[in-house]
């Protein structure tokens, strides 16, 4: 018997948008107001906050190391409830290059003006990753356990 299966109706989000640096400026601007209409730039600030850092950096990647020209990339959000972790944000964003994953940097030069975004991520965010998707592209994802102490975001 498996845990993770949702408690609740998953709230979703999805959307596509242009590899470019204006995409980038809707997604985050979409992460935000989506989050918002979630509830959890009252109820769970400072995920909120990480989150928004997470979709920036992972956007920024997918329009830079992840870009195609003339493909677009995709956010997609998720709110979930399972027994076994309670409520989970989940930031996805696919590009069209499967041939090429993000490297988690090893080494950092002080002065390095490039390297930080996934650590960042990793440092934010309770787990991420990238899994393949169908036929050639990736998707890199992050994931925001929700402490429950908090009341629960708003369904929508
Ligand atoms: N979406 C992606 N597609 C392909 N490679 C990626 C992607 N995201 C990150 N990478 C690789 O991982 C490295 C580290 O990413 P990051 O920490 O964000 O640093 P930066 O973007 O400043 O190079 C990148 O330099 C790139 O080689
Ligand atoms: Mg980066």
């Amino acid at each position: 018997m498996t845990t993770e299966l949702p408690l609740a109706d998953a709230r979703r989000h999805t959307i596509t948008l242009a590899a470019s640096p204006k995409g980038a400026a809707i997604c985050r601007r979409i992460a935000r107001r989506q989050l918002t209409v979630w509830g959890l730039n009252s109820t769970h600030t400072e995920p909120y906050y990480s989150a928004l850092l997470i979709v920036a950096e992972l956007a920024a990647n997918a329009i830079t190391h992840g870009r195609v020209p003339g493909r677009g990339f995709e956010l997609h959000l998720a709110l979930t409830t399972t027994a076994r972790r309670g409520t989970t944000l989940r930031i996805a964003i696919s590009d069209p290059r499967g041939d090429r994953s993000p490297v988690l940097p090893t080494i950092h030069t002080p002065n390095a003006q490039s390297g930080r975004g996934l650590t960042l991520i990793d440092a934010l965010c309770d787990r991420w990753g990238t899994i393949p998707r169908h036929p050639n592209a990736k998707t890199v994802w992050a994931e925001l356990d929700l402490a429950t102490t908090h009341d629960s975001p708003d369904a929508t």
